[in-house]
């Protein structure tokens, strides 16, 4: 029987730079019932099996509406629609079909082939534009002077966002971000900040709606705003803003994670980093090895609609279900030797972008953009030397990353 306080120490800051022997100790028990009544699934057949069950609720917006939280207005629910208390607005990662299947299905229909890859070369163009603005530094930091700026900027170009609008958007993300941690949500402050960032960014987002209804442009936004043809569903104004605001929080800090996991990955194995940089064909299989040894999404919380039995396990109706994506990325019984960095191995099926009806709409741009900045910062780095080893670590455990990614370097080529 494993320790049922395992899942508070993973959310302890003090686990942050290393939770995955916590995640070992975890998986002996594949659903271990914790202290707090939550439940842990942490190996990947129980994750995977979850993540296909009707039984699962992702209309869970931490704490969701449950008499515990005492303040059920503060979750994400557009404006006026707050009054009558409903889920109705959510952003559809929040949401059960058939409203999370309508919403993402017109959110499919404007990932056109040609917006991802005219995305793809800009991501290219932008990297080496924000490496020559640093080249002859002594020191680089992958967080602040290339993970940030680059999915921002991507995320609001595909939206339709306006340039200059683009600052406000990196604090408005940090902050949505949070409503991903199930600690941060459970302090009512914390909350209700979440909640008025929230706020003005739907204000925000509302007027550009109106802008594009009045004036489409070739962008994402415009595209949803004016419907996309007799096949594809039209999104009322509040589930726009929702959806809006969801993409640029979905699509941000986690690609930050990623490109930041992904080079402390590669410094701590120089000889991959050397061959990255003598072949950069070999950026695709190292970013679905670091999606699955180094997450950025290290979990995601579900509810239970029904008592369901499984592995030995009854999680009785109501409870709250952690899926702990990272822990079964490293389940030895999916993958041989899981602790080790290995980009050559083939048919892994990491859960780094989820699985199911959930499965993360944005995994070919954050695998462009993660590429882009991949095979730059290892072509163009002169003898970069990490600062710190481990590095300092943001609160986050369900949104895992560094801080910062401080180097030192012989200047950028
Ligand atoms: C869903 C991870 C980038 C948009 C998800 C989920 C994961 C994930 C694990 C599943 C959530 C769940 O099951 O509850 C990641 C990672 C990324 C990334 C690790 C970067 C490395 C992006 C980008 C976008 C995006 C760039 C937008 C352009 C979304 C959306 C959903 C989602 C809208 C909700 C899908 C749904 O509910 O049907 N992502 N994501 N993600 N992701 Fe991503």
């Amino acid at each position: 029987m494993s320790d049922a306080t395992l899942f508070e120490q993973v959310k302890d800051e003090a686990n942050r730079a290393d939770p995955y022997p916590l995640f070992a100790r975890l998986r002996e028990t594949p659903v271990s019932r914790q202290s707090d009544g939550t439940y842990v699934a942490s190996t990947h057949a129980a994750i995977t099996s979850l993540l296909h069950d009707p039984r699962i609720s992702s209309e869970t917006l931490p704490p969701a509406d449950r008499p515990k939280t005492g303040n059920p207005v503060s979750d994400w629910i557009v404006k006026p629609i707050r009054d009558r208390i409903t889920d109705a607005h959510r952003p559809f990662i929040f949401r059960d079909p058939p409203d999370h299947d309508t919403l993402r299905k017109a959110v499919m229909h404007e990932f056109t082939q040609k917006r991802v890859q005219a995305l793809r070369a800009r991501s290219h163009t932008l990297v080496d534009e924000i490496l020559t603005k640093h080249a002859g530094s002594g020191n680089f930091d992958v967080v602040d002077d290339l993970a940030y700026p680059l999915p921002v900027t991507i995320i609001c170009e595909l939206l339709g966002v306006p340039t200059q609008d683009e600052p406000k958007f990196h604090g408005w993300a940090t902050q949505l971000a949070t409503a991903l941690e199930p600690d941060t949500m459970a302090d009512e402050e914390a909350r209700a900040e979440n909640s008025r960032t929230f706020e003005t960014i739907s204000d925000y987002m509302s007027g550009l709606i109106k802008e594009k209804r009045r004036d489409p442009k070739d962008d994402m936004l415009s595209g949803l705003a004016v419907g996309g043809g007799p096949d594809v569903p039209k999104i009322g104004d509040y589930d726009l803003i929702a959806t809006s605001v969801l993409m640029l929080v979905a699509g941000h800090e986690t690609t930050v994670n990623l490109i930041t996991n992904a080079m402390l990955a590669l410094l701590r194995h120089p000889d991959e980093f050397a061959r990255l940089r003598d072949d950069p064909t070999r950026a695709p299989r190292l970013i679905e090895e670091v999606q699955r040894y180094d997450p950025p999404v290290q979990f995601r919380t579900r509810r239970a609609l029904t008592d369901i039995a499984i592995a030995e396990t009854t999680i009785p109706k109501d409870s709250d279900v952690i899926l702990l994506l990272a822990s079964g990325n490293r389940d030895p019984a999916e993958f041989a030797e899981p602790d080790r960095f290995d980009p050559d191995r083939t048919g892994t099926r990491h859960l780094g972008f989820g699985g199911g009806l959930h499965y993360c709409v944005g995994a070919p741009l954050a695998r462009f953009e993660a590429e882009a900045a991949l095979t730059a910062l290892a072509r163009r780095l002169n003898n970069p030397r990490l600062a710190a080893d481990p590095p300092p670590y943001r609160p986050g455990s369900a949104l895992r990353g560094p801080k910062h990614l401080r180097l030192s370097i012989d200047g950028i080529r």
